[in-house]
């Protein structure tokens, strides 16, 4: 059975002790959960070593939210995939439409990124999603499948299963975003599964994660991670702080429970 994955990304927030703070306070809820259920949280990277030695890395992964393709060299400003890993990564976030639009990230380096990741076992996780006027255009599908194809180029068969894609609408996110109803949701994520069988098979394309981001909050995970091809959260804000994201985790355990 799949798990069922439920993360944060600080994005540019915490410090020092307020890293350490929501790492105790989510601790012991974690020793107790459900075993199909996967946490994973990624700090900003000063705090990647620090947060991932506070937690069993098979109960809890702890990622990056961005990473370089190259493994070292003349590449300032940027980490590698093995300083990810050596800090304690196994997750790298990449294509979030906030490093899209503000920080150059395109299709063609996602792809990139895939790959390095991929290379060095560890797990990409790719942000797709649609924009407020590819909504009102009634393009939605074609731009996410677009970056979900180009993200994947030359991704072998037995690499596939690695990779992690977060559909996550560009018009949901941040405190001016409306999230995705559950149907809005679904059914994205059910064109991207079926664009991942067309290029992987049935089998493959139905093993793969599938998360959904953007206002994510706790009036409607219960509702989102009951639709058939959304495999999990990827939530910003309303984790941020450790009593928000031990609820996520009470109402995704509950799956299990009922
Ligand atoms: P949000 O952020 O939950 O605060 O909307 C989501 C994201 O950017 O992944």
């Amino acid at each position: 059975m799949k798990k069922l994955w439920i993360g944060t990304s600080w994005k540019m927030n915490k410090d020092s002790d307020s890293a350490q703070a929501w790492a105790s306070a989510v601790l012991p809820r974690i020793e107790k959960l459900h075993p199909q259920l996967q946490p994973f949280v990624i700090p900003p990277f000063p705090y990647i070593s620090s947060v991932s030695s506070a937690f069993d890395a098979s109960v809890m992964k702890v990622g990056a939210q961005n990473m370089c393709w190259q493994e070292e060299g003349a590449f300032t400003g940027e980490v590698s995939p093995l300083m990810v890993k050596d800090c304690g990564g196994s997750v790298v976030e990449m294509g979030h439409s906030e490093r899209r639009a503000q920080f150059g990230e395109t299709d063609e380096t996602v792809n990139m990124k895939v790959h390095a990741a991929l290379r060095h076992g560890l797990t990409p996780l790719v942000c797709v999603g649609d924009s407020g006027k590819e909504k009102r255009w009634g393009v939605s599908r074609e731009a996410v499948i677009k970056q979900v194809k180009i993200a994947l180029y030359e991704v072998p068969d037995h690499q596939i299963p690695q990779v992690i894609i977060a559909y996550e609408p560009i018009w949901a996110i941040g405190e001016s975003g409306i999230p995705a109803t559950p149907q809005e949701a679904e059914s994205m994520h059910f064109a991207i599964r079926r664009a991942l069988r067309e290029l992987y098979g049935a089998d493959l394309a139905d093993a793969m994660t599938l998360l959904y981001g953007g206002s994510v909050n706790l009036d409607n995970a219960s509702n989102l991670l009951d639709q058939p091809n959304i495999d999990g959260v990827f939530v910003g804000r309303t984790a941020w702080n450790a009593s928000g994201y031990v609820q996520l985790l009470e109402i995704a355990n509950s799956k299990f429970s009922s």
